[in-house]
């Protein structure tokens, strides 16, 4: 169906996109002005202090330490063998001609198969349709080449089973819409950007920093191919309590720059040099790894082999249902 053909179905979208067009284009010289006031701000001998949490590997999901990931007790879940290596290769085969080329603007990481949830806050209101419209198409392609339920089925439902308060592909948004869950990202070697970057993988955070208690944002991966070097994702567990509010305030700063053109290469040096040292976990196929995604983390190059993960984030607020979106 064309996106032509969609528009009747989507109108409150369109309505939406039309009563809320940005017209903000002149904060370049600021932006840059500030990087480099934050570039200076760190410059002398600095360092992080870390938490020193860990993480914990597990046979299966279980209430105990979700709670403790939820709780900021533990930077991550690692559930080896969670999907079989024979389900994995089932999808790889499938969607492999079907991954796209398209590059996440300045980073490491090929879009792959499906829409990021970026897609729902436009620029365009075709961007936030083309989000909505492949939901539930692509949901169904994965579960039917799953022949059952698919990897993020299966997560859904384990959350859903142990969570007291339950788990469900969120609606929380302006549209009142399903969510896109099972998001499947690509990284190969000719992707890579930089020269720290390339070897170190790009720092960065997918929520605030400081987070709030009783509430967060977390990520989940469920490895479908990995390569046999590299590839390990690193998490540093900067402490909150042992920081000073402006230290971190300023590395939250920061990490909104992670990615930005002109700065990129300079500020990832200096994030690798000032956090301190990083858990790292080697994925294999068939993996399932849970993390704090408001804390600084990163995904090592590799020279040889793919890295397509199936990547859904979950939101988890105290007594409400963990809400899943990609
Ligand atoms: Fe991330």
């Amino acid at each position: 169906m064309s996106i032509m053909n969609l528009k009747n179905n989507y109108q409150d979208i369109i309505d939406f996109f039309n009563a809320n067009v940005s017209n903000e284009n002149n904060e370049n010289l600021d932006k840059d002005n500030e990087i480099k006031v934050l570039i200076n701000y760190f410059q002398e001998d600095f360092e992080f202090e870390s938490e020193d949490k860990s993480y914990e590997v597990c046979d299966f999901l279980n209430e105990d330490s979700l709670n403790r990931l939820f709780k900021n007790k533990i930077s991550a879940i690692h559930i080896p063998n969670y999907i079989s290596p024979n389900i994995c290769d089932k999808i790889y085969n499938n969607i492999e001609q079907d991954l796209s080329d398209e590059k996440w603007e300045n980073t490491d990481m090929f879009q792959g198969y499906g829409l990021p949830v970026n897609f729902m806050f436009g620029p365009t209101a075709n961007d936030c349709i083309n989000y909505f419209s492949q939901v539930i198409p692509i949901i169904r392609k994965l579960r039917s080449i799953s022949g059952g339920i698919s990897p993020v089925d299966k997560l859904r439902l384990e959350l859903d089973e142990i969570w007291p308060d339950g788990s469900k592909i969120t609606n929380s948004n302006s549209f009142k819409r399903k969510a896109f869950v099972g998001l499947t990202r690509l990284m190969k070697p000719d992707g890579l950007v930089g020269n720290e970057t390339k070897k170190n993988g790009l720092v960065h955070i997918d929520g605030p920093l400081k987070g709030t208690s009783g509430s967060g944002t977390y990520s989940s991966n469920i490895y479908i191919k990995t390569p046999s070097d590299g590839g390990e994702l690193c998490i540093w567990d900067v402490s909150l309590s042992s920081n000073s509010s402006e230290n971190l305030d300023n590395l939250q700063k920061l990490l909104n720059y992670a990615f930005d053109k002109n700065f990129r290469e300079e500020i990832q040096s200096l994030l690798q040099k000032i956090l301190p040292k990083p858990i790292v976990i080697k994925p294999e196929i068939g993996d399932l790894i849970l993390l704090n995604s408001c804390q600084p983390h990163a995904v090592k190059g590799f020279q040889n082999g793919v890295r397509l993960s199936m990547q859904t984030f979950i939101y988890f607020e105290n007594g409400k249902p963990l809400d899943l979106y990609s």
